[in-house]
């Protein structure tokens, strides 16, 4: 099952390797995603489900409560959202402020940014984006909203960057932390995350491993920590002592890999030490 398929990069990998019997059961909550998946996995033995990983319960009704031997979950934005202005998660490209990786939820960055308690938005932006000006952010966007509705992407990374001194021999754009934060916030992803260390279980076969590659560091710390405390109470394998990343190949051929940490728990089988 690869719980995340975006475009179906890894998933194309996955089913190529599959045997006669095989099946990769791809979910992603795009709708977008889902329909260029289709058209990349096209004659391959694939079944596409529509799905929030933060209700696995769903999930499982979906596939009918079947088990699998594998599972792979690459979280976060995929490049295909980030990078089409349209969808507003970008403050490079001028667009609506959106940000909903499932554009049937209610509730986008705007309307968010339009309703959130400054304080509450202070403590997003310094814990989800680690921005050491969040207050100071959450304040300025505060005046903005008072002043009228923040409507575009451009509008917001304006906002941000007359808030943030711009650090010296960086040259990241001082919105990047901003928008990470309230994308994480509008796609409720670190509750998500949670869910799915905590019931991943429901799906996997015995003998099966549970595979999940995070780009962000508080999420890689929850992953990392329920990998340990499922190992030590003796069910489960771990078999990454520490993270994979990246090569340094691999970043010089793909800089979005550069934060990417992959992590992989094995379920063991029954009467197994
Ligand atoms: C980093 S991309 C995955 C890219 C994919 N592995 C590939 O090879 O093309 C993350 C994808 O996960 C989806 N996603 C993020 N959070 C999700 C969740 N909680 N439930 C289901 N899909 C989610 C996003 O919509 C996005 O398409």
């Amino acid at each position: 099952m690869d719980l995340t398929v975006g475009a179906g990069g890894h998933a194309k990998v996955i089913a190529e390797a599959l045997g006669p019997e095989g099946l990769l059961v791809a979910v992603d909550r795009d709708q977008v995603a889902l329909d260029i998946a289709r058209s990349t996995l096209v004659g391959q033995p694939v079944e596409f489900v529509r799905g929030f990983f933060g209700d696995l319960t769903e999930i499982a009704r979906s596939v009918e409560g079947r088990r699998f031997d594998g599972i792979l979950a690459d979280i976060g934005v995929s490049s295909m959202q980030l990078d089409d202005a349209e969808r507003g998660f970008s403050f490079r490209g001028d667009g609506p402020l959106d940000m909903r990786m499932d554009r049937s939820e209610p509730v986008s960055a705007k309307e968010y940014l339009a309703n959130v308690p400054t304080d509450e938005l202070t403590r997003v932006i310094a814990e989800y984006g680690e921005e050491r000006f969040a207050r100071r952010v959450a304040s300025a966007i505060d005046r903005a909203r008072n002043a009228g509705s923040i409507d575009t992407t451009g509008e917001l990374a304006e906002i941000v960057r007359r808030a943030v001194p711009k650090s010296r021999g960086s040259d990241k754009d001082p919105a990047t932390r901003t928008f990470q934060a309230i994308r994480i916030a509008v796609n409720r992803e670190l509750e998500a995350l949670d869910h799915l260390l905590g019931r991943f279980g429901t799906l996997l076969a015995p003998g099966g491993r549970f595979a999940v590659i995070s780009f962000h560091s508080l999420e890689d710390r929850q992953v990392k920590q329920a990998f340990r405390t499922r190992a030590q109470e003796g069910d489960y394998q771990l078999l990454t002592r520490n993270a994979v990343r990246p090569s340094p190949a691999e970043v010089s051929r793909n800089p979005r890999a550069r934060s990417a940490r992959l992590r992989v728990l094995r379920r063991k089988r029954e009467g197994e030490q």
